[in-house]
């Protein structure tokens, strides 16, 4: 219930992230008639490309802002109030879109998505620190898995909800941007059933038997736990600055850093921001369907990540999912640069993007979210958990923003860079990410220190384990 509750906030994520693909034509028309009545002349077409674009991405700077912030409420209010806090921020974007058609201002969707990407910046950092905190060592993947299933049925959801028929006319598109008061309101009313990371109460309230007789009981069955409670009384809160500059942290900062890079330069959101726009052009007959089954795809192969995380292994799966994304992403090139000699090539295009999407939820969608929170013990982790996300959000803005103007210089050669980006990314999880399945936090924490002493490059991931095995003997 814990986990389910806190993946609420995911779910918040992923349907922002979705719900402005599909009514963007109504909601352009709506820009355009607030404009003729405010200014008595109808729009040009290039402000419209403007406040369109920025309504879109303004949604992560928003996200970049939340995600470095999180440090700044955990360890204060703790992860349970820290995600009950961060509602407000829900409800007032949820007002200001909602409402933003009958007070007649395009404003007040910009200001709403952006404070909505606030929350969901926050959101990045608050749900996988929590999950990874109450989860048990041998279902601390899945669980963490389940921070990206959240996502993925928040989009999924938003492209439904968005269909003509449903919400996304004319009408209804108001009431389409301010549903997000639903999941809060829900959200609100779970949390406080919901008890607080036992993690953060032993050390941060130094409050041992609220930790140990709290729900969580599995943590007083299990040995090596308590070992993890006393090492974790003694480790202080590790700041940004200290973070960077300790030669400690320096190897599990940069896998940090990489894996979030690698999850947002595969490309995958050049898929959900403009899958309708890939479709149209590639000669799909009816494009948004198309954008459904790619969210549907998306759906399900979370759920067989989620499924074999635990057996496989974070590492292999990650190298799984890109080189396969690098694969689909060459077939997309061929199927876009041959469309004009054959008119077939359009249904390879949506195989293409469908095994792109598939590949990209067996390893790069789920594992760079909740591995963060495994590679750093207590004391650094919300620190790292801070730069990890404004790498994400930052990556995913540079996305958001230039795929469209990269699109029109290559042509059908766009994927060909996000093939190459997956080739760099293949070889660096090779050589340098360890795997982290089944270890305690201080067994990883452990290898990664025994490696800053002994010289990284000397080690292989599988030597990088076994010194984490042996430093808890
Ligand atoms: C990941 C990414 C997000 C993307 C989603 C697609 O959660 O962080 O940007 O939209 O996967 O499923």
């Amino acid at each position: 219930m814990s986990v389910g509750t806190a993946v609420i906030g995911s779910l918040q994520f992923g349907y922002n992230t979705g719900v402005i693909n599909a009514p963007q034509k109504i909601i352009e028309g709506f820009i355009n008639d607030t404009w003729s009545q405010r200014y008595e002349e109808p729009i040009t077409k290039s402000s419209l490309t403007a406040i369109w674009s920025i309504s879109v991405s303004i949604f992560s700077v928003g996200g970049i802002i939340g995600s470095f912030s999180v440090g700044l409420f955990v360890n204060s209010l703790g992860r349970k109030n820290s995600m009950l806090m961060a509602n407000i921020l829900s409800f007032i974007a949820a007002a200001l879109m909602g409402f933003s058609k009958m007070g007649s201002s395009w404003e007040m969707l910009i200001i709403g998505r952006f404070v909505v990407g606030l929350y969901s910046g926050l959101s990045t950092g608050f749900v996988p620190m929590y999950v990874g905190e109450v989860s048990p060592t041998s279902l601390r993947g899945a669980l963490g898995t389940l921070h990206q299933l959240g996502i993925v049925l928040g989009i999924l959801i938003a492209q439904v909800f968005g269909m003509e028929s449903i919400m996304g006319n004319d009408s209804l598109w108001p009431l389409l941007l301010g549903f997000i008061f639903v999941p809060a309101v829900i959200q609100c009313v779970l949390l406080p059933l919901c008890p607080e990371s036992p993690r953060f109460l032993l050390i941060n309230k130094n409050e041992e038997n609220k930790a140990k007789t709290g729900e969580f009981t599995h943590m007083k069955k299990q040995n090596d736990e308590e070992t993890q409670s006393r090492q974790m009384m003694r480790e202080k809160k590790v700041t940004i600055i200290e973070l960077i500059q300790s030669p400690l942290y320096r190897q599990p900062l940069i896998v940090a850093i990489i894996l979030q890079l690698s999850q947002q330069l595969s490309g995958i959101n050049a898929i959900f921001y403009y899958s309708t726009r890939i479709f149209e052009k590639a000669g799909v007959q009816q494009p948004v369907y198309a954008t459904i089954g790619a969210g549907v795809v998306n759906t399900a192969f979370t759920v067989v990540s989620l499924f074999v995380v635990e057996r496989a292994g974070r590492r292999s799966l990650h190298l799984l999912g890109l080189l396969g994304m690098a694969g689909a992403a060459i077939l997309m090139t061929i199927a876009l640069a041959l469309l004009e000699q054959l008119k077939w090539m359009s249904y390879l295009s949506i195989v293409a993007i469908f095994a792109f999407v598939a590949f990209f939820e067996i390893g790069p969608g789920p594992i760079p979210w909740f591995i963060v929170a495994e590679l750093f013990s207590q004391g650094p982790r919300p620190s790292a958990i801070a730069l990890a996300g404004l790498s994400n959000w930052t990556a995913n803005f540079i996305v958001g923003m230039g795929f469209q103007y990269v699109e029109e210089a290559c042509g059908p050669y766009v994927f060909v860079i996000f093939t190459v980006l997956l080739l760099f990314f293949f070889v660096f999880t090779y050589f340098k990410v360890p795997e982290t399945k089944g270890r305690t936090f201080d067994e990883i924490t452990a290898g990664f220190r025994q490696t800053a002493a002994t010289g990284a490059e000397k080690h292989s991931p599988e030597e990088l384990n076994s010194l984490g095995a042996d430093s808890q003997l």
